[in-house]
Order: C-alpha cells, then structure tokens, then sequence
C-alpha cells in the first residue's frame, strides 16, 4: 500500500483485443473496450474468474500482445509509434510475472544465469558487473550467493518465484505485472511471497498490476480494484469503496461467494448465487456482458452496453442499474 501516488504510469483508452478463431471468421473478444489508468506506486489489483481476460489485458500492458484497437500509454508514450531500437529499450521498464515459476526457468541453468539473462539479452557483455547485479537482486529476494549456484529443481514453489521476481528486477522495471503469482504456491508460503512484493515496491518505488482470480490475495495488497468479466471492466474503485459498498451487481456476487478469507469489512451478509455459466467469449451478449446472469436484469441491459461511468470521486461502474435502490448495499 501506498500514499496518494498520481502520476498515470498506464492509461488505457477503450482497448479491444480480439483474436481469430479460425471459424468462420469469428473472433474472441478477449478484451472488449476496457478505459482505465494505472498510477504511479500503486498496487492496481485485478480480478475476474478465468476467461475474463485477464492475462490478454496483462500481456498487452507489456506489449506482448497488440491491441485490435484502442490505445495503451506507458509512461505517455504509444509503445506502437516507437521503432525498433527505442522500443527494446523502452519495454525494459514494463516486465511481467506469470503462475508458473517452472515454465519460466530453463532446468538446465543455473539460478545465476537465468537471473543474469535478460540483461544479456539486452546485449550486455560485462560478466562481472552482471553477476553483481543479479547477485544483488537475489539477495533482496532473500536467497544467497551460495544458492545462485544451484539449478531450479534443487528448489521449492516459493523459492523458484522468488529467482522469477529477482529476474524481473535486474532491468529495474517501473511496473510489473504480476498474473496469478501466487495462484500455484501453497497456501502456507503465499503470505510470505505477497510480503516480499509489499517490500519490494517500497524499495524500488514500483508500480503494480496484480492480477488474479482469487478476491482474498487482491483484496489484501491492493490499493485499487478493477473487476473483469468477459472481456469487460465492471467496476474499478478504491480498496475500501469496492469493499464496503461495491455497485455492481457481479462485484457484490463475487465479494457474497467466498466470505471467510475476506477481512471482515469485506464479507457480504448474504451469498448471491449466480444462475448459468458465462457466455462465451466469442459470441458475448449484446448489451451488458452481465446480463445473462444479473439477478436484477432489466430490459435495457439486453440490448444497450452500459457506458463507463465515474457513479463518484475514483469509483467507476459499467451498470444501468446503479442509482436504482434495488441494487447496492445502500
Ligand atoms: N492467443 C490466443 N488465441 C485465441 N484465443 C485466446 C488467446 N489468448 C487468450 N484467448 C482467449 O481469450 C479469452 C480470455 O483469456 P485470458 O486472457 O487468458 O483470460 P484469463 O486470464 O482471465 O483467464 C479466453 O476465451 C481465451 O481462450
Ligand atoms: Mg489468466
């Protein structure tokens, strides 16, 4: 958690991100024309269950994936007007992190190697000052010298996503996007993990999108929360606001499903179940995504998308139904 950091590190403009399918033209609308802004030292959480979107919207805020349309500013500049050479430098500053440590470390190097290789991808040659550097970042993952001579397998869950986190600092990003990192740790040491990126961004000032399906992890390290479905964003609002009078119908579904791990300003006295399945992404509902499933769905949800809209100061909704007094916890 930070103070009031306003500064916009990435701001969003009605991003799409749709993929061929092959069939018949179609195309899933991974992304579906989400706006938003990531300040400067914030924990940007964001949540929605699988197939939201999540991990597209992640790559894309990296460029690893291009927008349909829309647009993506990292630090004010369009990553898609710079050339070659300025964008390599440029991406340095935007890394990401995904669930699975084993799939991002080659079993046949050793630890200090894998750390060591984005920055000889990057075209450095300087062995030593390399080292140096991903010595340092290692040690303020809290693993040792001795250790960097180890390969991958000689460590547990936790360990090999702290080499991930010491490989994403050796380029001194400005923002890491973290997707389900903790989602294949056990239980016991994910506490332990979410502590070191508390610590981390206090040391290095960064700025974090943090990105899961599980409400109990976004909820203890975010000073923000955006809430995905199908492609779309439903609400965004502070911590505090989205836990203690969340507007979106989907939003107060999820926060009523899983109670117990919730701080308990954040537990919803009574569980919304939700009917059906989500739609598929290909073929999404023609006005709110939510509407096939909404417990308070009225007929303009079926047929108009609902704008994006400040309801107040920093708390966003994509809802026609929000002033309504049968929707809210008010
Ligand atoms: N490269 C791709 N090609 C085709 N479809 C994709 C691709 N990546 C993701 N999708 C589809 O986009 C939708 C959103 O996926 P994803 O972004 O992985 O969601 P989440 O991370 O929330 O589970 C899913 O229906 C998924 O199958
Ligand atoms: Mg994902």
């Amino acid at each position: 958690m930070t103070a009031t950091p306003q500064k916009s590190v990435l701001q969003v403009a009605d991003l799409h991100i749709h993929f061929p399918t092959g069939r018949h033209g179609q195309t899933v609308k991974a992304v579906n024309g989400i706006s938003f802004q990531v300040r400067e030292g914030e924990t940007f959480g964001v949540i929605g269950e699988s197939g939201s979107g999540k991990t597209t919207l992640g790559r894309a805020l990296v460029s690893l994936v291009r927008p349909t349309s829309g647009k993506i500013l990292q630090d004010g500049v369009d990553p898609s007007q710079l050339n070659r050479r300025a964008l390599q430098t440029h991406r340095r500053q935007f890394q990401i992190i995904f669930q699975d440590p084993n799939s991002a470390l080659n079993p046949r190097m050793k630890v200090i190697d894998a750390v060591m290789e984005p920055l000889v991808a990057i075209g450095r040659r300087d062995y030593l000052a390399m080292e140096k550097i991903a010595l340092d970042a290692l040690a303020r993952v809290g693993l040792t010298a001795e250790q960097a001579r180890r390969y991958p397998h000689q460590f547990s869950g936790g360990q090999k996503q702290r080499i991930v986190i010491a490989r994403a600092l050796t380029l001194q990003p400005r923002v890491l996007v973290c997707d389900e990192v903790v989602a294949a740790l056990d239980v016991s040491i994910r506490g332990e993990v979410l502590n070191l990126f508390a610590q981390l961004q206090k040391e290095f000032g960064l700025t974090y999108v943090f990105i899961t399906h599980d409400l109990s992890v976004v909820s203890h390290i975010s000073d923000r929360i955006a809430v995905m479905y199908l492609g779309c964003m439903m609400e965004l609002g502070s911590a505090q606001s989205m836990a203690e009078h969340p507007l979106h119908p989907y939003t107060q579904a999820l926060l009523s499903a899983e109670p117990l791990p919730l701080p308990s300003h954040m537990r919803q006295d009574r569980r919304i179940i939700l009917k059906g399945e989500i739609p598929s992404p290909m073929n999404p509902p023609a006005g709110c995504p939510f509407s096939t499933r909404c417990p308070h769905v009225q007929s303009i949800c079926e047929t108009e998308k609902p704008a994006w809209r400040e309801m107040e100061p920093d708390h966003w909704v994509a809802c026609h139904l929000t002033q309504s007094p049968s929707v809210g916890n008010a």
